[in-house]
C-alpha cells in the first residue's frame, strides 16, 4: 500500500524517520547513553584482529561508510569488499576475525556464497539484515536486524539508512569494548545518534528545493558524484540510485581522486554533485571543487552553512543541510541524495519502483 505517495519509493524516503527510531531502539540505550545489540544478543568485539565485511550494491556501501567507522571510533581494521568478488578472492582469514555481511533481503546469492565461505573457515558469523526469516538471517550466529520493515521499491532507500544506523551503534560498541572510546565518548556519540530521526524530517523537508533541480540534472547526460572519507560511498550511492532509477549514467568518486582521471571529463555539460558537510577534510574538498570550477563544471555542493559559507558558491549551486555531528552526517546526507535520484526519474517519467532490468533481490550470481 503505497499510503498518499506515488510511488513506493517516496513512501520509504519518507518513512525513514520513523524506522530509523526503530532501528536505534534497538541498538542504543538512552538512558544510560551506551550502544547496546538488541535484548538476548551478546557480542564480543574485543579480542578481533579484524573484521570482514562483504555485501552488494547499495548494502555494499553502507559497509564502506562502517569500514571508516569501525577503524575510527574502535580501531578494529576492515576489509570489505562486494561480495561477487569477495566469494572467488580466496582471501586468508584466521580465527580471531569476525565476518559481517549487509542484506536488505537477505537472499542475495554472492552475499549469501560470501557468508559461506567465511563460515567454512571457521569465523563467527553476523549479519545486518531487514528480512529475518531469510536465507542470510538463518546461517548467520548473530543477526543484526534493520527494522525498515517491507522494502517494496527496487532502490533501497530505508533499509540503506538502517544499515548505516545499526553500523554505527556496533561501532561504538566495539569502541567501548575495545576500550578506545571513554564513557564521555560513548556518551557523546549515542546522544548525537539519538537525534537521527528528527534531523531525518528536517532533511526531507529539503524536498521542494530539491525538486526543483530535476529539469536541470534530467538534461546531462553524465552525473559525477564526489565525496570524501563517509561522504565517499555516499557518492557511489548517489551514482547508483541516480543510475538505477533515471538511467542517466553517473560515477561517483574519491573527490581526491579527480585529478588522477576524471577531472578530464569536467565541462558546462557535466554536472559535479560534491557531497561535504563542513567537517575535518571539507577544505581539502572545497579545493577539489575549485579545480572543477575552474574548468567551467557545474557544480552541485550538498553541505551545511558553514560549509556553504566557505565554498563562495551562489545558493542556487547548493543544497544547505542542517549542521551535524561527523557520525550522524552519513546518515542525514543519504536522504538528499535518494531525492535527487527520486526526482530526476519522476521528471523525466521512469519507472521509479521497478526500474528496467533490475530486480529486488538478486538471487542469482
Ligand atoms: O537485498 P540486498 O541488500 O542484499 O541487495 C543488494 C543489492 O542488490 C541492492 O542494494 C541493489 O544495489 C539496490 N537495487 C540498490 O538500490
Amino acid at each position: 500500500d503505497k499510503g498518499n505517495y506515488r510511488h513506493f519509493m517516496a513512501k520509504e524516503i519518507h518513512e525513514q524517520p520513523e524506522v530509523i527510531g526503530h532501528t536505534l531502539s534497538r541498538y542504543l540505550d538512552l538512558a544510560a547513553r551506551k550502544a547496546k545489540v538488541p535484548d538476548g544478543m551478546a557480542v564480543d568485539f574485543s579480542g578481533l584482529t579484524r573484521l570482514v565485511m562483504s555485501a552488494c550494491g547499495t548494502a555494499y556501501y553502507a559497509g564502506l561508510v562502517g569500514k571508516y567507522w569501525f577503524e575510527k571510533y574502535a580501531r578494529l581494521p576492515v576489509e570489505i569488499d562486494i561480495a561477487s568478488e569477495f566469494r572467488y578472492r580466496e582471501l586468508p582469514v584466521n580465527p580471531g576475525e569476525m565476518a559481517l555481511f549487509i542484506s536488505q533481503s537477505g537472499e542475495t546469492a554472492d552475499t549469501l556464497a560470501s557468508l559461506r565461505y567465511c563460515k567454512a573457515a571457521g569465523l563467527t558469523i553476523g549479519a545486518v539484515v531487514n528480512v529475518p526469516e531469510s536465507t542470510i538471517a538463518r546461517e548467520a550466529d548473530l543477526v543484526f536486524p534493520t527494522i525498515a520493515g517491507p522494502e517494496i521499491g527496487v532502490a533501497s532507500t530505508k533499509a540503506f539508512t538502517c544499515q548505516l544506523s545499526v553500523l554505527a551503534s556496533l561501532a561504538i560498541l566495539a569502541g567501548r569494548q575495545r576500550g578506545v572510546l571513554t564513557a564521555d565518548q560513548e556518551a557523546e556519540l549515542v546522544g548525537a545518534l539519538s537525534e537521527v530521526p528528527g534531523l531525518a524530517l528536517k532533511a526531507l523537508a529539503l524536498e521542494a528545493r530539491i525538486e526543483k533541480l530535476a529539469p536541470g540534472l534530467s538534461r546531462a547526460s553524465d552525473v559525477l558524484y564526489l565525496g570524501r572519507s563517509t561522504s565517499y560511498p555516499l557518492a557511489l550511492e548517489g551514482a547508483l540510485k541516480l543510475k538505477e532509477l533515471s538511467y542517466i549514467h553517473a560515477e561517483g568518486y574519491a573527490a581526491g581522486e579527480l585529478k588522477h582521471g576524471p577531472i578530464a571529463l569536467i565541462d558546462e555539460n557535466l554536472p559535479v554533485i560534491v557531497i561535504a558537510p563542513h567537517d575535518a577534510i571539507y577544505e581539502k574538498t572545497v579545493s577539489n571543487m575549485q579545480e572543477v570550477a575552474a574548468r567551467g563544471g557545474r557544480i552541485l555542493l550538498i553541505t551545511d552553512e558553514k560549509g556553504a559559507e566557505a565554498s563562495g558558491l551562489a545558493d542556487r549551486d547548493r543544497i544547505l543541510m542542517p549542521a551535524l555531528s561527523e557520525i550522524v552526517a552519513p546518515i542525514i546526507y543519504s536522504i538528499p541524495i535518494q531525492l535527487i535520484a527520486y526526482h530526476v526519474a519522476v521528471f523525466m517519467g521512469t519507472d521509479v519502483d521497478q526500474p528496467r532490468n533490475l530486480a529486488k533481490s538478486v538471487t542469482v550470481e
